[in-house]
């Protein structure tokens, strides 16, 4: 399993103070130094942490690879095609949302989706679209061709009890194994932590996690390498 890290939070500091630190493209490269496989941010139409200027600069100092997050507007579809990510990753987006709560609801817009995702796949760009645990969003993923489906794991995450944990942990390892045998690469991401990250890093077909906010608030005690250390070796030993 690999580990790809949403630097947005070092963005969302540096925003409070309206200033130039912690640079979010700094927090990248000791990201990867310290052996993340990818580098995840998402440009939101407010700019609330990452901005135009952390694109470029990422998308000429990332090693690994670049993962941008999205919503399908004319004007993100635009900015893609300029910076030329490795990845985009299709997210829905409502502005007062503290951070992205659902997966996309593509059967309301599937002709948008199409549309937006064969503009991106003509320059190359793999896509990859956030979807919740529900074989429909499977199926919504080959009917539009995209890549990768990175399964939401946050209401998992938000879980109380063991039981419902449970419920919603096979859920997950049945739209994993159900896309990987249709040929998707299979990611999953949200609200993950160093708590809840055993379970899921047991399930063969999930080869990638996206995390950011654990991470980054760990790395406020423990330093930014160490918590990457220390994420990468839970989801590298989880048994
Ligand atoms: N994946 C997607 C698509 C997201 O929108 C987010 C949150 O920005 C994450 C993963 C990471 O979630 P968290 O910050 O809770 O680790």
């Amino acid at each position: 399993m690999r580990l790809a890290i949403n630097i947005d939070h070092v963005a969302t500091i540096r925003e409070a103070r309206g200033e130039f630190e912690p640079d979010p493209v700094i927090a990248a490269g000791i990201c990867e130094i310290s052996g993340a496989e990818g580098i995840v941010c998402h440009l939101r139409e407010d700019r609330r942490h990452i901005n135009d200027r952390d694109l470029r600069l990422l998308k000429e100092t990332v090693q690994t690879k670049l993962d941008l997050e999205m919503a399908a507007t004319d004007e993100m579809v635009k900015i893609a095609i300029e910076t030329l990510p490795e990845i985009v990753t299709l997210v829905p987006e409502k502005r007062s949302e503290l951070t992205t709560e659902g997966g996309l609801n593509l059967s309301g817009d599937m002709q948008r989706y199409k549309d937006v995702i064969s503009e991106l796949k003509a320059k190359d760009i793999l896509v990859s679209l956030f979807i919740d645990p529900e074989p429909v969003n499977v199926d919504y993923a080959i009917e539009l061709s995209a890549d990768i489906i990175e399964i939401h794991t946050g209401k998992y995450s938000n879980m109380r009890t063991e039981k419902d944990k449970l419920m919603e942990l096979s859920k997950i390892a049945s739209i994993a194994s159900l896309a990987s045998e249709q040929g998707l690469i299979v990611t999953a991401g949200h609200g993950l932590n160093y708590k809840n990250i055993i379970p899921i890093a047991n399930i063969p077909e999930i080869q990638e996690v996206s995390i950011g906010h654990s991470l980054i608030s760990r790395a406020v005690f423990t330093g930014l390498q160490k918590a990457v250390e220390d994420m990468l070796y839970l989801i590298r030993n989880p048994s």
